[in-house]
């Protein structure tokens, strides 16, 4: 350990970084390095945006901060109503609540979800169901309402009764996708739905999965589900949304409309501790005609700061077109990596959509058997991609079966531009190379 700050992993060195420009950061001796995870999904204009660093200076000496628990400010409603422009049609007229994180949001999509049956005269409707492989935070709700067993190894005995289901996977199961979202309509009917408050899911998969995009019919399956046993649908959007996937909100790549949104990561483009929970209108509707009051709230929710910094990310999207620009710039990098890619046997599958691309690694191609996990084969890809100065994140482990599967997350920046392209997909087939070789020497 080098400091007085604990890392996650207590004896692991961390990369340290002192300064970050565009897409690039940089360590205390100057090296640098490409951010192709956008930090954790977060950082997704890139560093030292002179807009937003002027937001950032301009709000600070106006009012940096209001306790929105007691009083309004202008710059919560100018970024809530940027945010009900951007929410899906079908949502209605949407209010918005801010917090400081993702897990915050969703923690507080599952109280509102309560609250909803509640008002209604519900009151036994109480559990969410969750996906295997999915992470949404980590409050002992959120894990339990997520399904990456490794987070939730450690507090299983602190975690609610809430069930799961598979995820849809389509490189191991293909054609399966409307049979698991089938098990949704069989996991309520044995919960019983008068159990049941709602169904979170990633719209497409961050880091636990890496990128699995299900087929067309599945959300579209789900939302018939959920509005046959009175579930309402959260979507968390917290990596997938914010425009990474080409669209603003991940789950708009389907017929499906949600109930409840949750972003964070993007949506202060790392600059600024923010989340947020979009509500459809018949959600905030069925509140505010019963208790009128949400216990939701928090100190840091909706301060100015924070949603000015949203506010000048949302602009600065608006105005350079970037949502489109993930689409197309990721549809590039995805095919580049296919193609760089092709020929290196450990490489299962590339996938993933926009700018949220994955890459599943495998020892067998033909049999897609996959690496002892003690081989830790995704962190020494990415380390080794580290030494070549491109920062990519390995997916959690436990992918397969909550135990082993290998795999990369690529969340780069929108702003990326070819250069930026052209170097991961030099870097990625070099970092895989390197450690299949150590692996094939260990055997022999
Ligand atoms: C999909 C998803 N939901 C929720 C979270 C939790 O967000 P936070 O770390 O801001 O609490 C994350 C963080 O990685 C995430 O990827």
């Amino acid at each position: 350990m080098s400091g007085y700050a604990l890392p996650q992993q207590f004896h692991h060195p961390e990369l340290q970084l002192v300064r970050g420009e565009g897409v690039y950061v940089f360590d205390a001796e100057g090296n640098r390095y490409l951010d192709a995870a956008s930090g954790v999904g977060a950082s997704i204009l890139g560093h030292a945006v002179p807009e937003i660093v002027e937001a950032i200076r301009a709000q600070a000496a106006t009012l940096a901060f209001a306790y929105g628990g007691l009083v309004d400010n202008d710059q919560r409603q100018k970024l809530a109503a940027q945010l009900q422009e951007w929410a899906p049609p079908d949502m209605g007229e949407t209010r918005i609540l801010f917090c400081a994180g993702g897990a915050e949001a969703n923690e507080g999509a599952l109280k509102l979800a309560y609250q909803f049956h509640v008002e209604r005269g519900h009151p036994t409707k109480r559990k969410v169901v969750g996906r295997w492989q999915s992470y949404h935070g980590n409050t002992i709700a959120t894990l339990s309402m997520g399904g990456r067993t490794v987070a939730r190894a450690t507090h299983q005995p602190l975690l609610l009764d809430f069930p799961h289901i598979p995820p849809p996977y389509p490189y191991r199961h293909p054609g399966e996708d409307l049979a698991r979202a089938e098990l949704l309509a069989k996991v309520v009917s044995q919960e019983g739905p008068e159990h049941v408050a709602g169904f979170i899911a990633e719209p497409v998969v961050g880091t636990s999965m890496s990128a699995v995009v299900p087929d067309a019919a599945y959300y579209p399956r789900i939302r018939a589900i959920c509005d046959d046993a009175d579930l309402l649908f959260i979507a968390d959007e917290v990596i997938c949304g914010v425009g990474r996937t080409g669209l603003r909100f991940g789950i708009e790549h389907w017929q499906a409309t949600p109930d409840i949104i949750t972003l964070g990561k993007g949506l202060s483009a790392g600059y600024s501790p923010l989340a947020a929970i979009i509500l459809a209108e018949h959600v905030w509707r069925a509140i505010a005609e019963g208790s009128g009051h949400s216990s939701f709230g928090n100190t840091f929710g909706g301060n100015p700061l924070s949603c000015a910094t949203g506010s000048a990310v949302l602009d600065i999207i608006e105005r350079d077109g970037l949502v489109a620009r993930a689409g197309e710039v990721g549809g590039r990098l995805r095919s580049a990596l296919e193609t760089s890619l092709a020929d290196v046997d450990s490489v299962g599958e590339v996938r993933g959509v926009g700018l949220l691309l994955g890459v599943e690694l495998v020892a067998d191609r033909a049999s897609k058997a996959i690496f002892a996990p003690e081989q830790r084969v995704a962190e020494r890809v990415v380390a080794a991609a580290e030494r070549r100065g491109v920062l990519l994140l390995a997916g959690i482990p436990g992918l397969i079966d909550g135990v082993g599967g290998d795999h990369i997350e690529l969340l780069p920046p929108y702003v990326i531009e070819e250069e930026h392209t052209e170097e991961i997909v030099e870097v990625l087939p070099a970092a895989i190379l390197e450690v299949m070789d150590e692996v094939a020497r260990a055997k022999r």
